[in-house]
């Protein structure tokens, strides 16, 4: 009998799973996807609704608790709630989020909200409809914005804005960010660019140590937890009224604690957003493989985990783009 807790060989307790549910999206931000890239994966190759809802819930069985969907842009994969339902139904799954460039959010948050999703991270980049179209390849401003407010409108809590800063492209912008985030009652999350494929590569990278250090002092911030699986970490004001998260992959690794893995919509599992270490689902799923087998499965794959990513050491190392992992 395979142990049910998934220990990674680095002793970490890998406890959250990030689906991708598709590779497709409809923005062509310039650190992730090349504009006019069209090799995607093939939908015979997407997993079903059914073969997710298989996979994951040995995943929970096992231990993994929380669950983000990820793209691409997630709710390009037609009937998202749906599936948010099941695997909110799966035993064992306590947080179930997802992350998102809003643009389809106006559509779509109630149902996601109705289905159990309980938390939505947004992409945005800048406050300024021309930078959004340079940085973020379209003309997606009004629908970003009603997509923001229609998550609020849905009642999510608490909505997350990743800014992706980026030196001499919107690092002007942070202040502002940071108004807009106290205004709205969102969590400020700044992200370091990373080098995955050339597009990540070519992306202008600032350091956000320095950034940190203004902003906690400025706003008289102090070290804080927040709700949240991920690699973030906190500022807060002392009203707890503003949170800022840091997100810095370079500048400060984070891979000691790392509790995470990654779904393509292959069936791929990634060990790592860092590295090529994987392992694919679909021939088991599709060859109806027993539980028991799928979980050992799993526990296989956990034990490919390397220990932390590269990027400072081989930055040419990740061809894919971050669009194949959702990040
Ligand atoms: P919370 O549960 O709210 O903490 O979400 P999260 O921060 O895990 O998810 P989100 O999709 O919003 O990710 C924000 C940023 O963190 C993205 O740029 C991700 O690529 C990055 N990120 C998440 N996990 C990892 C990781 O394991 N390694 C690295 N290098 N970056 C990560
Ligand atoms: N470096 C850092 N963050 C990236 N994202 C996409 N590509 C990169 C990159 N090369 C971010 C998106 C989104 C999150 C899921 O990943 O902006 O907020
Ligand atoms: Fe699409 Fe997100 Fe990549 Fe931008 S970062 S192109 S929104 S998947």
């Amino acid at each position: 009998m395979p142990s049910p807790a998934l220990i990674d060989p680095h002793n970490r307790h890998i406890e959250y799973l990030r689906v991708s549910v598709t590779d497709r999206c409809d923005l062509r931000c310039v650190y992730c996807m090349p504009e006019g890239f069209t090799d995607f994966e093939e939908p015979a190759d997407w997993l079903t609704f059914d073969e997710l809802e298989r996979l994951l819930g040995a995943f929970a069985r096992l231990g993994v608790s929380r669950i983000r969907f990820t793209g691409g842009e997630p709710l390009l994969r037609r009937n998202l709630p749906e599936l948010a339902g099941r695997i909110t139904r799966l035993p064992g799954i306590r947080d179930l989020s997802m992350s998102s460039n809003a643009t389809q959010l106006e559509k779509h948050a109630v149902a996601l909200k109705q289905a159990g999703v309980s938390r939505l991270n947004i992409s945005l980049d800048s406050l300024d409809p021309e930078r959004i179209k340079a940085i973020n390849g379209r003309d997606a401003h009004r629908r970003i914005m009603a997509g923001i407010e229609a998550a609020r409108a849905a009642g999510f809590d608490p909505i997350k804005i990743n800014m992706v800063a980026m030196a001499g492209v919107n690092d002007d912008e942070i202040d502002d960010m940071v108004d807009f985030c106290i205004r709205n009652s969102f969590v400020l999350r700044l992200i370091e660019t990373m080098p995955m494929g050339e597009t990540g590569r070519n992306a202008s990278y600032l350091d956000l140590q320095p950034v940190r250090e203004r902003l906690k002092a400025r706003f008289d911030l102090l070290d804080a937890q927040l709700p949240g699986g991920g690699p973030a970490r906190y500022l807060r004001s002392a009203d707890g009224r503003f949170s800022v998260g840091f997100i810095t992959p370079i500048s400060q690794h984070f891979c000691d604690s790392c509790n995470r893995v990654r779904l393509s919509v292959d069936g791929t599992l990634y060990l790592c957003l860092g590295q090529e270490h994987s392992f694919n689902f679909r021939p088991l799923l599709r060859a109806n493989v027993s539980d028991a087998e799928l979980e050992q499965a799993i526990h296989h794959a956990i034990g490919l985990k390397p220990q932390r990513h590269e990027f400072t050491e081989k930055p040419q190392q990740i061809v894919r783009f971050m669009s194949m992992t959702g990040g």
